[in-house]
């Protein structure tokens, strides 16, 4: 082929990937308004133990669930419902990012609690499919990542709400080799998509009476994607004339996140997926790290929880998974209490939590055979639950 030739090809290629695009633009303006699950006589919360340590420490996050919607799930205003299949072993037979009969049981329920997924890198076993995370993100529309780092003895309350639809990642794995020699990748952003993800940081701020709302970019260099992002940032802050409104480039944002005069001021933060990616896994290092963190990803029809760490799959080859830290999943399973309705067990949830890893303390998980299991980690947060229902009655 000439180079004449493959610049058509690449042209043609594009031109197919921008006919996608705008088709899910079509689809996005189409949508209604989110899901009311006051309005829902049952709920159904499906759950993918995923792969490596995901189903040691994602049992765990379901038992506490269980504990705590014990009434509802009695009288069948809940039910929560295992689906099999989200593995990677699954998901390289059929070289599918998710297998498609999964992925129709995943649509039967309302949300998800969602264990870590491997992702194929280049000299791993598997053949390279897409991320499961991504792939589910993208196929349930699960637009607002959202990922709070709370460390209260510094007076640190950060959300993030990151894209989790579009930018580097919309295309991520559909670049474009137009020769051997040069190689693009595409960023992706929609008018729809940068609205709904920076409407949904205002109205979380206006509701938790936030006062600031911060929009992270690099759109002194990438114009185009990231200057669209933080114009209609600036329009839609101009609704909310309450809330102070600021931007900052991904550079000197991961920087002052590590000032501790200035960090503390930051209080909801609204990125593009890639800077959310990275900036999320900083913010979550200064809360006891990425296996502390849990991750809501929530779109208007369909949420799904999870940790924001992977599978750890040198964990379980060193036999190791029942000491892995639950945390993570559990701190998910809170916030999908929360988004669903159950608020008051959520704030237990919550509350037990920072007894049993800050201030109370009496069992540390190490990762190894030195600290807890996950299991007696469970066991030991929901007899604080117990304790504190007690105490309030
Ligand atoms: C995350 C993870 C994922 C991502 C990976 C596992 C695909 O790092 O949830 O932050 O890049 O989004
Ligand atoms: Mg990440």
């Amino acid at each position: 082929m000439t180079a004449a030739d493959k610049i058509e090809a690449a042209k043609e290629r594009f031109g197919l990937l921008l006919k996608e695009q705008l088709e899910r633009v079509e689809k996005m303006k189409a949508q209604g308004g989110f899901i009311d699950y006051k309005a829902l006589d049952r709920i159904i919360i499906g759950v993918c133990a995923g792969d490596g340590i995901g189903p040691a420490i994602t049992r765990q996050a379901e038992r506490v669930l269980q504990y705590l919607l014990k009434k509802d799930i009695e009288s069948g205003r809940v039910e929560i419902r295992d689906i099999e299949g989200l593995t990677i072993e699954r998901r390289a037979a059929e070289n599918a990012a998710i297998p498609p009969a999964v992925l129709e049981e995943i649509k039967k329920c309302h949300v998800i609690l969602k264990g870590p997924t491997t992702t194929p890198r280049k000299g791993d076993p598997w053949p390279n499919v897409e991320s499961a995370n991504v792939a589910m993100r993208k196929e349930l529309d699960l637009f607002a990542n959202v990922r709070p780092v709370r460390i209260p003895e510094q007076g640190i309350d950060w959300t993030f709400y990151r894209e989790n639809t579009e930018g580097a990642y919309a295309l991520g794995s559909k670049g474009v080799n137009v020769t051997e020699d040069l190689g693009v990748d595409f960023t992706v952003v929609t008018t729809q998509g940068c609205e709904r993800i920076i409407r949904a940081a205002f109205e979380f701020a206006r509701a938790n009476k936030k006062t600031r709302v911060t929009a992270v970019t690099k759109a002194n260099i990438i114009k185009t994607t990231d200057g669209k992002f933080l114009d209609i940032f600036r329009e839609i802050a101009a609704e909310y004339p309450e809330i102070t409104a600021d931007d900052w480039y991904i550079d000197i944002m991961t920087a002052k996140l590590v000032d501790e005069k200035r960090r503390k001021d930051f209080q909801v933060v609204v990125l593009p997926n890639l800077y959310g990616d990275i900036i999320t896994d900083e913010a979550a290092e200064f809360q006891g790290g990425v296996g502390t963190a849990g991750s809501a990803n929530i779109g208007k029809r369909y949420a799904m929880f999870e940790a924001i760490h992977g599978s750890a799959p040198r964990m379980v080859q060193e036999g190791r998974d029942i000491y892995a830290d639950p945390c993570s999943m559990i701190r998910a399973g809170a916030m999908l209490l929360s988004h669903i309705g159950y608020t008051y067990e959520a704030d237990l949830l919550y509350r037990a939590l920072d007894v049993c890893t800050v201030t109370e303390k009496k069992l540390v998980i190490t990762g190894r055979d030195t600290g807890a299991t996950g299991a007696e980690f469970a066991d030991y947060l929901m007899d604080t639950i117990e304790k504190m229902k007690n105490e309030e009655a």
